[in-house]
């Protein structure tokens, strides 16, 4: 087999190699023979400086031996050793041989690590701590660069920690989907929605599947349009993991949020592309990396000492748990303050009140309202009535993509105000303000919107 796309360059390579050696060769027997006419003191006639003359002398032997020994080295290495344009030596060494040779020897002394997974299940594998501890080191290397290091995801790149799933959640799917790769194609469909108006409608209508703001005469109008889009995410809009079309109700955009983003949709398509690992891997790798994926969302089957909140994520423990950030990220408001006092916040959205603030905390990803919201934010619709105004500020966690984290902020303030409308406040009486710094720590505090009254 040989490299070279065209018989010139075998021959380009061969020609400067040999004629380099057989140039050194006769720079030697030249300099080995040729006499340069002498002076009778043996000098060549150079002088310099007036006093200083170039000696005639022979070259030194151990020098002519060692470029002798070269050329012969050479002429060797070249028997034996590819060298020669697209000649392959007797040896027939090559790289990927010897790379192939040392993966084979690498996995053999792997193989007992493995062996002892095997005849495992997947939840089973999520809760071995070796296996995990493989697991983050086989994400690290091969899926973080477009996952991210906490499997958050990033715009276009979707989050392997929440329970959404394009291709499916079960370990089976999971499996298929790093095994042989997907693609996530979704055709412009504009044309078959129909004009320009109905396309924005059809937005509108999609928007409001997930309860984000929108038009509603234009929802209404959209609606007749959406049967294009039933095909494939269903006529509910909860999405189809068979065809890896997302579910559109759930306040969850993998491409972007909002009417621009959507109409973006409908008239470019998409094609987005997870890669196939199937080559790459052993069966166990694939299994192992399937149960690191696995356990990332179903962290109380998976991670039984990583459960506590604030879990650290080195290497040894198995850290299936997606929260916490790898380090120890300064959260100077969640633990300094009177928070510590609180009852601690698990991974579900919930409410606490204190002190006249009503903290709406959100699972990780979501920007659902707890059911208990309404009565949480009574006190501050009373104020409202009273002649104050409520301030809604967003933070989230430290984990995950920046950008993305202060769209979900905004998104989980929007979720707030919306919230507040519906219980009668009027929107000029809702005033939404970005804190300082919206990161807010990395544990479950940190994923909140505080209303307060002003
Ligand atoms: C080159 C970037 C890239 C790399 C590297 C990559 N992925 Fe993906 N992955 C994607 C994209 C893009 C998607 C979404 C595909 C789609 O939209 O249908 C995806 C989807 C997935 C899904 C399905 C998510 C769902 O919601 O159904 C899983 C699971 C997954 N990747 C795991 C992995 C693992 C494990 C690795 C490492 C072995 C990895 N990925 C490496 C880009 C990548
Ligand atoms: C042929 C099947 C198909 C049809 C028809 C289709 N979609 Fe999609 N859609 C997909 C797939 C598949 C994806 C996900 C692509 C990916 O990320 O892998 C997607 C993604 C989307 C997204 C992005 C969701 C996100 O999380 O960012 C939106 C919005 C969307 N579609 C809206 C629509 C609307 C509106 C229609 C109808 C006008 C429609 N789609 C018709 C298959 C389809």
């Amino acid at each position: 087999m040989s490299d070279f796309t065209s018989s010139f360059w075998p021959i380009y390579i061969s020609a400067i190699t040999i004629g380099g050696i057989l140039g050194c060769v006769l720079l030697l027997w030249i300099s080995g023979t040729t006499k340069v006419p002498s002076a009778s003191d043996n000098t060549t006639g150079h002088v310099w400086d007036g006093d200083l003359r170039e000696m005639n002398n022979p070259l030194p032997r151990w020098w002519v031996g060692l470029f002798i020994i070269t050329v012969l080295f050479s002429g060797a290495y070249l028997y034996l050793y590819p060298g020669l344009g697209s000649y392959q030596g007797s040896l027939k060494w090559s790289q990927t041989d010897q790379f192939d040779r040392e993966v084979t020897k690498g996995n053999e002394q792997v193989a007992p690590i493995y062996a002892a997974f095997q005849g495992k299940s997947i939840p089973q594998l999520a809760q071995d701590p070796q296996a995990m501890a493989i697991g983050d080191r086989l994400f690290m290397n091969n899926c973080a660069q477009c996952h991210g290091s906490d499997a958050g995801g990033s715009k276009s790149f979707p989050n392997l920690t929440d329970k959404d799933w394009l291709w499916g959640g079960s370990p089976e799917q999971i499996h298929e989907t790093i095994t042989n790769g997907r693609q996530g194609i979704m055709a412009p469909v504009a044309e078959a929605v129909g004009t320009p108006e109905d396309v924005r409608n059809v937005a509108h209508y999609v928007l409001s599947l997930s309860d984000s703001p929108h038009d509603s005469v234009r929802a209404s109008l959209g609606k007749a349009k959406f049967g294009v889009c039933a095909a494939c995410h269903g006529s509910d809009g909860k999405g189809n993991h068979a065809l890896g079309a997302p579910n559109l109700t759930d306040n969850i955009w993998l491409h972007g949020w909002g009417e621009n983003a959507i109409v973006d949709r409908i008239t470019k398509g998409l094609h987005n592309v997870m890669p196939a690992w199937q080559s790459k891997f052993t069966p166990e790798q694939l299994n192992v990396l399937t149960a690191y994926v696995w356990g990332l969302s179903n962290k109380d089957a998976g991670a039984v000492e990583a459960a506590a909140e604030g879990g650290t994520n080195n290497a040894a423990a198995p850290a299936p748990a997606p929260a916490p950030a790898p380090v120890a990220t300064p959260a100077p408001e969640a633990s300094a303050s009177p928070a510590a006092a609180e009852a601690p916040v698990g991974d579900d959205a919930s409410v606490q009140v204190a002190d006249g603030v009503v903290k709406l905390y959100f699972a990780v990803g979501k920007a659902d309202l707890a059911a208990e919201a309404d009565q949480a934010l009574a006190d501050i619709v009373t104020g409202v009535q009273a002649g104050k105004k409520a301030v809604v500020s967003g933070f989230v966690d430290s984990t995950g993509h920046a950008a993305r984290n202060e769209e979900l902020a905004k998104q989980r303030a929007f979720a707030v105000r919306d919230k507040l409308k519906a219980l009668g406040v009027a929107e000029d009486m809702i005033e939404l303000k970005k804190p300082e710094a919206i990161d807010a720590g990395a544990d479950a505090k940190a994923r909140r919107v505080e209303v307060s009254l002003s």
